[in-house]
């Protein structure tokens, strides 16, 4: 699995959005350490706080199904800049998959790579519980 085919995986999950609210359809695609791809797509519903971002689907899916060690997310967007994931899903992302690798891409280029470390600078996380 490669990074192009990662994007693809990203952007082929992004075309699954449920988002009549915002028309605002994200794609992720989750690399395990085994070599694995888990994907998601942003889920919203009537009462919109409910919403669910891709990030956080494709991370529940694949620990639902038994994986523990991701290496990489590739997330995708249909916007011109960089968009990077929010808050909520950085958290989920940093407890569960650790300092991954991202990759942040539109549906023609790629616009941005980080390691989650510096999006989430100064996490909380279960060393804070003492
Ligand atoms: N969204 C994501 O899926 N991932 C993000 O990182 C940012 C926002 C979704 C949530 C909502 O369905 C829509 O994008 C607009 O915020």
């Amino acid at each position: 699995m490669n990074d192009s085919e990662l994007i693809a995986a990203a952007r082929a999950a992004r075309l699954f959005a449920r988002a009549p609210y915002s028309k605002f359809k994200v794609g992720a695609a989750l690399l395990t350490t085994g070599g694995q791809v888990i994907t998601g797509c942003n889920i919203e519903n009537a009462t919109y706080g409910l919403t669910i971002c891709a990030e956080r689907v494709a991370m529940f899916k694949a620990l639902s199904e038994g994986q523990k060690k991701f290496t990489t997310i590739a997330i995708a967007f249909d916007t011109t800049g960089p968009t990077p994931p929010c808050g909520a899903c950085r958290q989920i992302l940093w407890e569960f998959g650790g300092d991954l690798e991202i990759i942040l891409v539109n549906t023609r280029k790629e616009t941005g790579r980080h390691r989650l470390s510096e999006l989430l600078p100064h996490p909380f996380d279960e060393r804070n519980l003492g």
